[in-house]
This record gives C-alpha cells, sequence and structure tokens, in this order.
C-alpha cells in the first residue's frame, strides 16, 4: 500500500490555504487510499522566535483541528513530532549527507531569514537545517507520496536528493518520495496582498482565513479582498492575481474550475459573495467538529498517544537501518 506522510507547522493558526492546499485532501483522498500518516511538526515551530506556552496551545489547536477536518485515527495514524524520537535521531545523519550550500539555496531559508535580519533578530541555525529535519520526517516512514501545497514542492525535492544520495553512498535504506499538490488552490493567496501566500505565521491578518474565523469574520476578510480596478472578469493569475486568487478558492470550494466559474460572473461584489458563502459553508462542519473535540480533550490527547506509539514503530526499523548503513556501531544486545 502506498505510505503518504504529511505535517502541518504550529507556528500559528490554521488558514484555509493549510485546508485547501493540504488538510482537506488528506481526509477526503489520502486516508482512504493509503497507509497514511500525518503529523504536528512542532519541532519546526521553535525554528523562529517563540513563545513555548503559545506552541504548546498551537500544537494541541493543530491536532484537533486536524481531526476536525476529517482525520480518521482508525484509518490513518495522527501525533505530533515531538513524541516520536526517531525524526530528530534521523535528522542528525541526514545533516552528514546534506551541504551547507544546499541548505542556503532553500528559498524559504532566504526569505524567513532576511525577514528576520530585517527585524534585527538573530537567525536560529535550526532555520537553516530546518529542511534536513523536514527530509527525516518524510524519509523515517519509507513515505511513497507527501502531499502539500506549493510552497513545499522545493523540500520534498531535497527529501528526495538526500534520500538518492544516502542509497547510492550506503546501500539502499530509503524510498524516494515524490510530492503530490492539489488540482486548485495549490497556492492560495493573502487577500490583502495577492502576490503572497497566505501564510499563517503573521500574527494579525486582515487578509489570512484562519479556520476557526467566525462566519461575518470569513465574509469580511472576503469581501474587502484586494483585487483590481478591471470590470470584467476573467481568471489570469499573472495579470489579475486578486482575482484569480478568489476565482481559485470559489473552485476549490465548489469543484469546478476557475476559468469556467469567471464566465458566470459580470461583477467583482457578486464574485466574492459567492466566494464568501462558499468558504463560510465549507469551514462550517469544521468548526462545530472542533467545538465537540474541545470539549473533550482527553479523546485527542488518547488519539495522540496512539498515534505517537504507531509511528515510533514504524519509523524505527528504517532509523535504525540508516545508522547501520552510515557507519554506527550497533549497541550491545541490538538485533541485527
Ligand atoms: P505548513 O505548516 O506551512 O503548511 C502545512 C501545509 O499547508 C500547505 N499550505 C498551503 N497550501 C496552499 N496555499 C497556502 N497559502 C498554503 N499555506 C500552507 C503547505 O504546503 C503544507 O502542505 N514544512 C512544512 C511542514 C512539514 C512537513 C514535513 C510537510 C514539516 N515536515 C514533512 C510534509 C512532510 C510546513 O511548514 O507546512
Amino acid at each position: 500500500m502506498t505510505r503518504v506522510f504529511s505535517g502541518v507547522k504550529p507556528t500559528g493558526h490554521l488558514t484555509l490555504g493549510n485546508y485547501l492546499g493540504a488538510m482537506r485532501r488528506w481526509a477526503a483522498v489520502d486516508q482512504h487510499r493509503s497507509d497514511a500518516l500525518f503529523c504536528v511538526v512542532d519541532l519546526h515551530a521553535l525554528t523562529v522566535d517563540h513563545d513555548p506556552a503559545r506552541v504548546r496551545r498551537l500544537s494541541r489547536q493543530a491536532a484537533s483541528l486536524l481531526l476536525a477536518a476529517g482525520l480518521d485515527p482508525e484509518l490513518c495514524t495522527v501525533f505530533v513530532q515531538s513524541h516520536v524520537d526517531e525524526h530528530a535521531r534521523l535528522s542528525y545523519v541526514l545533516e552528514c549527507v546534506a551541504t551547507d550550500g544546499e541548505m542556503r539555496r532553500m528559498i524559504q531559508y532566504k526569505e524567513k531569514a532576511a525577514r528576520e535580519r530585517e527585524r534585527g533578530g538573530s537567525v536560529r541555525l535550526s532555520l537553516l537545517t530546518y529542511p534536513v529535519l523536514m527530509a527525516a520526517d518524510i524519509l523515517a516512514y519509507g513515505t511513497d507520496e507527501v502531499p502539500v501545497g506549493d510552497d513545499q514542492t522545493q523540500h520534498v525535492e531535497l527529501a528526495r536528493d538526500l534520500a538518492v544520495r544516502f542509497n547510492q553512498r550506503y546501500g539502499h535504506t530509503f524510498v524516494v518520495p515524490r510530492a503530490t499538490g492539489p488540482a486548485v488552490a495549490a497556492r492560495v493567496m493573502n487577500l490583502q496582498d495577492p502576490t503572497s501566500k497566505m501564510g499563517k505565521s503573521e500574527d494579525t491578518g486582515p487578509g489570512i482565513v484562519y479556520l476557526l474565523d467566525e462566519p461575518d469574520v470569513v465574509r469580511k476578510k472576503v469581501m474587502r479582498a484586494v483585487t483590481d480596478s478591471g470590470r470584467d472578469v476573467v481568471y489570469d493569475r499573472e495579470e489579475r492575481a486578486g482575482l484569480a486568487n478568489l476565482l481559485e478558492i470559489l473552485a476549490a470550494c465548489t469543484g469546478g474550475d476557475p476559468a469556467e466559474l469567471a464566465g458566470g460572473y459580470d461583477s467583482y461584489g457578486a464574485l466574492k459573495k459567492d466566494t464568501a458563502e462558499a468558504v463560510v459553508e465549507m469551514l462550517r462542519p469544521v468548526r462545530e467538529r472542533h467545538k465537540e473535540l474541545c470539549a473533550d480533550p482527553g479523546y485527542v490527547e488518547g488519539v495522540l498517544e496512539d498515534g505517537a506509539g504507531k509511528a515510533r514503530a514504524m519509523a524505527r526499523p528504517t532509523v535504525d537501518a540508516a545508522y547501520r548503513g552510515i557507519g554506527l556501531l550497533p549497541p550491545a544486545g541490538a538485533s541485527r
């Protein structure tokens, strides 16, 4: 059976981008057709300036939202990265296979490091090595497919490169994974700045729809989305980025095609109204289920505990094999 692995980072409240680019497919498709693991990747949240209590809170919330979005622990494994030591164990070994140049070429590193320096802050070493930990997340499980949004494809490419390089040097150990993306809305853009991604890490966000926003807040954000001064509704990602973003969001919510949908509108107002309602209706069951889960924290904790146990058992043999392959002496008594 195909092995699928993916994750969300608890650096902020989860957004419509996370949902359309990744989570929705995990629940609707991946968990049903594969042996799938979905992870709250909390170690990754420590790569930028962080508040420990907030990371804990957001990790719990992300886990509940994964379940609220429809992940079913009977069908897939849901867990928290730091509960499974194999991720950090493998990450170090992969750091001995990756190069400094490879890390510095990563687009997300360049952007985030520049932002951090602009603010006068210092850049954590873990921000540079982040993609190696991500490769470890993926490779530890013999992953075939990594369902992600557009922004993660460079990281998955690195995981592929490291898997191939390790296998060539030290013997076949890792499955070489590939990224899979959604048909539309692989990169949902910020409603106030359609040239940048709708990212969760920004603190406030009139241009960001959060999964737990109240319906009226969602409506307001969509109705105030920045478009351009044109009048006709056409789908053109280059020239009409704001409009294209709304059409893609509507298409993703309703299962339509952005260019075809454009033909059905002659005003921006009507398009915004329909998009707002489609988003509200799509998110309604997620918010409701999330509320129920918040009332039952013991259930979520139990799911995460079981998930970590299953994940550990799946990752251990591959990580042990990597340790042996690269030249580390097995502890006395370990089976060979
Ligand atoms: P993160 O937490 O930023 O995002 C989680 C998932 O949501 C997708 N996504 C988007 N898709 C479309 N439009 C957007 N605006 C948008 N914003 C986010 C992301 O592509 C991702 O699929 N590095 C990863 C977390 C990670 C991971 C992994 C993922 C760590 N280890 C191993 C897969 C496999 C990240 O920061 O995702």
